[in-house]
């Protein structure tokens, strides 16, 4: 790290902004730590759904955010990871990507209980320094002090074609509509929740990559920051 290296680097932004393979770029060329929060809310969100019980009742999602044990570490090697994911111990990396997880994981994020629980432990890795944390609300709640805050923004058929390339690439059969429906829901009730929504820190720079490459992207940043 140089003297003027930012120690807390916050991402936010929008379902296939760009979040995470700029995080990645970033950690790889700073040599920190990348963490996706979302996979947090995720992994509650499969235990919730795993368990059987009814997703609704807030009071019973939120006993299971604060009783799970949910660990992200380095990943196997050969499978194409970023990272391995566990649910009270048993792998479950491909299965919080699964449909069922993305119709359910805004409406349990939206719950107070299970947002004071995951932002303990974010603010917990976070606080070791030498991080690129990649969230919906990493600038504005869980580290409004972070160094650099950096919010992606595309348009919602761009972040939907992204999706579609990223599922074919590992070999699905999606369905564009379907992803692009799924899209505007999460964006809805990620950005109209009363806790932490979706939305700039003031002092956020907004970049809008629907027309940048990853490189692009990647180039503009390490300007800001060197
Ligand atoms: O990968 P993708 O961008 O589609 O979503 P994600 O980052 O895995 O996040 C999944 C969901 O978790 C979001 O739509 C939010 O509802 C929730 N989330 C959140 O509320 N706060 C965060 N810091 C991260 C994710």
């Amino acid at each position: 790290m140089t003297k003027t290296d930012p120690n807390i680097i916050a991402i936010d932004g929008p379902a296939a902004s760009g979040k995470s393979t700029l995080a990645i770029h970033l950690a790889n060329w700073l040599n920190y730590l990348y963490f996706d929060t979302g996979i947090m809310y995720r992994a509650v969100t499969l235990a919730g759904l795993k368990t059987g019980m009814d997703l609704n009742d807030e009071a019973a999602v939120t006993e299971l955010a604060e009783r799970v044990r949910i660990d992200v570490k380095p990943p196997t090697p050969g499978l194409g990871r970023t990272y391995d994911v566990t649910l009270d111990g048993q792998d479950v990396t491909d299965e919080i990507r699964t449909a069922d997880v993305d119709a359910w994981v805004s409406p349990v994020s939206v719950y107070g209980g299970v947002r004071k629980a995951m932002t303990a432990q974010q603010r917990l890795i976070g606080s070791r320094g030498k991080v690129v944390m990649v969230g919906r609300d990493i600038g504005t709640v869980v580290f409004p002090e972070a160094d650099l805050k950096l919010y992606l923004v595309a348009s919602v058929e761009e972040r939907a074609r992204r999706r579609y390339q990223e599922l074919m690439d590992n070999g699905g059969h999606p369905n564009y509509e379907e992803i692009a429906a799924s899209m505007r829901r999460r964006d809805e009730i990620d950005s109209h929740r009363a806790i932490a929504p979706l939305k700039p820190a003031e002092d956020a720079r907004i970049i809008d990559t629907d027309h940048l490459s990853i490189e692009q992207v990647f180039d503009k940043v390490k300007v800001m920051i060197r």
